[in-house]
């Protein structure tokens, strides 16, 4: 029984070591070697393989990252289960992100940053934590983890989701019914949705109109959600003040695009959170032995939903 290894050699070379402890049985082999492909039982790689269908006895794909936007679902072979990258780095690097860019937002250090430029020193009027209504868009298991790390801020904490969720310390709203509400009463927005067909372009001019005057908007979830154009006459208008965007579309950013230099923006390259080595083998070796009892995976996608 073999798992194939469709990424960097040196993950790969963590993930060989991780397996041959945890699971001994289970050959793991990187895409530069030679494998029987009736063998190969498990798949770990960011986008399919052209060839996926040879691997005939293939039972579950892992994805590489947390996101499975970037699969045709619809071209996977259907006995394969598709599986999210759930694992403790990839959660403690987003907590880490979305608290930095959170509080980036609320103490207005793009508008620090432009100022510093032109050697202005100049303290801006700024609300406390308890006057700064947080939203988060999506409220899968990355924004929950990030949002029991802002909590001790005490900001008023919201977040939209497409069905009925409850969490403790957060008002919930969810549904297209409660969207405008919840953009009624957000002034940072956190995007964490999954990119679905649902979600391309969701983040565009008419859902900036609902949010506040002098909202902001924090990017961590995938570019093609964000309609770039309209972020960018939101910004220009005033109507938001400021936007933090760790992805973008396309990904890099091309070189001279007016979100590279806009005063109000700040960039980084989809660095948010980051699959580790260690902590994902460790994931998907825990992912296996539940399959193989037959339990359920932990970031089994739901094919028709698309996350
Ligand atoms: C990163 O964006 C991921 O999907 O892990």
């Amino acid at each position: 029984m073999a798992f194939l290894f469709n990424s960097d050699p040196v993950r790969a070379a963590v993930f060989r070591k991780v397996f041959a402890r945890e699971l001994p049985d289970v050959e793991l082999f990187h895409s530069s070697e030679c494998v029987d492909p009736e063998k190969v039982r498990y798949l770990l790689t960011w986008t399919a393989p052209d060839d996926i269908a040879r691997y005939r006895n293939l039972e579950v794909l892992f994805s590489l990252g947390a996101g499975v936007d970037q699969f045709k679902r619809e071209s996977l072979p259907q006995q394969v289960k598709l599986v999210r990258m759930v694992e403790d780095g990839i959660i403690r690097m987003m907590q880490e992100y979305v608290v930095l860019g959170v509080l980036s937002l609320h103490r207005d250090m793009v508008a620090y940053r432009e100022q510093q430029k032109r050697q202005a020193w100049l303290g801006l009027a700024a609300p406390q934590a308890a006057e700064r209504r947080v939203g988060f868009f999506g409220l899968g298991m990355l924004a929950q983890a990030a949002i029991e790390r802002l909590l001790p801020f005490r900001f008023p904490l919201a977040a939209w989701s497409r069905s009925r969720k409850e969490i403790d310390g957060v008002t919930c709203f969810y549904g297209a019914d409660q969207l405008a509400g919840f953009l009624a009463r957000t002034d940072i927005l956190v995007c964490l949705l999954p990119l679905t067909e649902e979600t391309r372009g969701i983040l565009d001019a008419a859902l900036f109109s609902r949010l506040p005057a002098g909202a902001r908007l924090l990017h961590v979830g995938r570019g093609p959600q964000l309609d770039q154009t309209a972020l960018l006459q939101a910004l220009d208008s005033g109507h938001l003040d400021a936007a933090m965007l760790d992805v973008t579309d396309p990904e890099p950013l091309p070189d001279g695009h007016p979100l590279w230099r806009h005063p109000k923006v700040m960039i980084t390259p989809h660095i948010a959170s980051v699959t580790q080595a260690d902590s994902a083998a460790q994931s998907v070796v825990d992912n296996i032995r539940r399959h193989r009892a037959g339990e359920e995976l932990i970031g089994l996608v739901d094919r028709t939903l698309g996350y």
